[in-house]
């Protein structure tokens, strides 16, 4: 069966909702999946001042992990219109991955949420490309193939690149139905072409 990984960072929750709604549909799409949280690096005394409630309990991954799985998802918290220092971080660990080739033609997705709507939707994927690419990983983005990708009726996040939402400027909005709709769709179209690659 088709393996694939969730591998994210969530200060807020935000993405821990997002990476439950691509699991659904990865699971839907008849292939297994696992959700990890990468490390925190930020002290605790941090963290308390920056309102963050605890963590999910998803257990932290480690990189070698990651030979296990034909798929990886990040889920990704913006940061400054890229990934947050504990994605980075946590990519810094993979150098052995890289040496060995060990996740080469596996497939890699992206989905992340941002405060605010021209805070990195789009460049979130388009940063995280050069990882992949570095580890000779197939990128999987969304494209148009959710339709609901289109609407224009209410604002939500996701773009071409990946599924996604907007936590609001002072990260009181949670994912609304629509965008845990894309994700779930997110999650069965990269299972489905994860699925392909790896027979
Ligand atoms: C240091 C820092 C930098 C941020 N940079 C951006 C940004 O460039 N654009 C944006 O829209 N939101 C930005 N945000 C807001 C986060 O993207 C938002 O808190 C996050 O998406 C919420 O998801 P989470 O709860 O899963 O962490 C930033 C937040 C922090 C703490």
């Amino acid at each position: 069966m088709t393996k694939i990984a969730i591998v994210y960072y969530s200060l807020y929750g935000h993405v821990a909702t997002l990476a439950e709604s691509v699991a659904e549909g990865i699971k839907a799409a008849g292939a297994d999946v696992d959700i990890f949280q990468v490390a925190e690096t930020l002290p605790e005394e941090v963290l308390g001042k920056m309102g963050a409630p605890p963590k999910k309990d998803h257990p932290v991954i480690t990189a070698d992990k990651l030979k296990e799985y034909d798929g990886v998802m990040f889920g990704i918290s913006g940061r400054y219109g890229s990934y947050s220092a504990q994605i980075k971080t946590f990519m810094d660990s993979t150098g052995s991955l890289w040496q060995t080739g060990a996740m080469v033609g596996k497939a890699a997705g992206v989905f992340q949420t941002t405060g605010t709507q021209g805070g990195g939707q789009e460049t979130i994927g388009l940063t995280i490309v050069p990882f992949f690419a570095h580890h000779g990983m197939v990128f999987v983005p969304l494209g148009y193939a959710e339709p609901k990708v289109f609407s224009f009726d209410e604002p939500h996040g996701a773009s071409p690149y990946g599924s996604g939402s907007f936590a609001g400027p002072d990260g009181s909005r949670m994912p609304s139905d629509l965008e845990k709709d894309i994700c779930v769709s997110h999650g069965k179209h990269f299972a489905t072409i994860t699925a392909k690659l790896a027979s």
